[in-house]
């Protein structure tokens, strides 16, 4: 495992660089395609990651990946008592609204740095307050191809929605 402040930049060998891994799920239950090698980040030690470091600052040089794929919590931690839940902590929470909206808005500079293209993840829930429309906004740097719509597999039957992206105006 490398830790952000013991590694030099990263330049690139893989093609995906997942910068929410948590427990890597999305890959176990094959809910993306075969997209090539995968580089794993996460704030988390405990999830493993390849790289511990903030995905609002990303230890990797410009341009070195084709994909990066962005699965951030989906919870607000003073909401209600998930958070708590097993599957909460799975999965995470962001402290506020203030650190979500914080999150996407430094993520879609950071991600537009480092890759051509996104795969977002988000599922409406009520009381996160953020609809999907909404969290597209935030991505702006970023022009929709497509968007898939799936069976939610965890901890609620709304659905789930994979929004591929491209970055706007740098790959011609
Ligand atoms: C919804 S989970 C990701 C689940 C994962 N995609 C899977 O398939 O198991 C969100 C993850 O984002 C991580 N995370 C939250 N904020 C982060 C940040 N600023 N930098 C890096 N990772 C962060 C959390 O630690 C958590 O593991």
């Amino acid at each position: 495992m490398w830790h952000h402040k013991q590694q030099t930049l990263f330049t690139g060998k893989y093609n995906v660089l997942d910068i929410t891994a948590g427990y890597r799920y999305l890959w176990k239950m094959k809910r993306l395609p075969e997209l090539g090698d995968v580089l794993f980040l996460d704030k988390r030690e405990e999830v493993k990651p390849d790289i511990v470091a903030d995905n609002e600052h990303l230890p990797i040089k410009d341009n070195c990946f084709k994909y990066v794929v962005y699965d951030p919590p989906h919870m607000i931690r003073d909401i209600g008592t998930f958070y708590k839940t097993h599957f909460g902590n799975r999965f995470w929470a962001f402290e506020s609204k203030n650190e979500m909206l914080k999150n996407f808005a430094n993520v879609n500079r950071e991600a537009y740095r480092v890759a051509e293209n996104m795969i977002f993840k988000w599922s409406e829930i009520k009381k996160r307050g953020l609809t999907l429309d909404e969290v597209l906004k935030l991505l702006d740097l970023w022009e929709i191809v497509k968007i898939d719509k799936k069976k939610n597999l965890g901890y609620t039957k709304n659905p789930v929605y994979y929004v591929w992206l491209r970055r706007k105006g740098k790959d011609g």
